[in-house]
């Protein structure tokens, strides 16, 4: 049996986890995270108003908390299912437009201050979204397959603007066979791949294995400047 990292494109995602509409994918939060919570003020230093990136936003709550922190949040998200769940279920409306260029539908909130982009990230370019001030990331970096990874963090890092930051959320393990999603990223992993970015882990903490083939189980959360 391979015990090789499994790999999934965009529409995989969107089969495994938002295609049935009763079933809450594992990754989904109820709840804004607290860790955005704690960590605010270091991502977005002295009280600054930014506009935020969040890559693979799924259906996340965080988007609402940020934006009614004042910010403006940009998702991007391949799954059109996951997009349409997170207005609905927060009784938010939209108007939905193409984007010139065809590869991707926006869809605006009409009450608070969010755009999400439904496409494929990798085809994203800083002509057709801007440049953002911050990014909020979990389990986009985590999930995007391995083969993949630095071409994500190019990506990101050519969606920012000079001296931008990231907060990043991460997990680790061993592995007995779990094949991800979500893939081991460690501390290490993230100062490689973000080379171009001064990388401090702000707290690193061990969890319970959610699987049985994982030990080691480790959440950690950076923040990272562009140098
Ligand atoms: C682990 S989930 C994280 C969702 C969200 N950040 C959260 O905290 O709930 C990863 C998301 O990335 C989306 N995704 C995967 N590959 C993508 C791609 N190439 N472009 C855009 N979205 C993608 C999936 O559909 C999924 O919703």
């Amino acid at each position: 049996m391979s015990t090789k990292p499994i790999e999934l494109t965009p529409e995989d995602w969107q089969k495994r986890y938002w295609q049935d509409l009763n079933k809450e994918p594992y990754f989904h939060r109820k709840q804004h995270s607290e860790k955005l919570l704690k960590y605010h003020d270091i991502l977005f230093p002295n009280g600054t108003l930014a506009r935020v990136l969040v890559p693979c936003c799924g259906k996340s709550l965080d988007m609402i908390y940020m934006a009614d922190r004042g910010h403006e949040v940009v998702g991007i998200e391949f799954a059109k299912g996951a997009i349409e769940r997170f207005h609905q279920e927060n009784a938010l409306t939209y108007m939905k437009s193409k984007h010139p260029g065809g590869r991707f539908v926006v869809y605006t909130c009409k009450e608070k201050n969010i755009k999400v982009f439904q496409g494929d990230l990798f085809d994203m370019k800083p002509t057709m979204c801007g440049l953002f001030d911050a990014v909020w990331d979990r389990g986009g970096y985590n999930s995007i397959n391995v083969s993949s990874r630095k071409l994500f963090c190019e990506l990101v890092t050519s969606l920012l603007k000079d001296r931008s930051r990231i907060l990043l959320e991460t997990f680790s393990y061993k592995t007995h066979g779990f094949r991800g999603p979500p893939h081991c990223i460690t501390e290490k992993a993230v100062s490689e791949d973000f080379a171009s970015f001064a990388t401090f882990t702000l707290e690193s903490i061990e969890l319970p294995p959610p699987w049985t083939d994982v030990s080691e189980y480790r959440m950690t959360v950076s923040i990272l400047q562009l140098k």
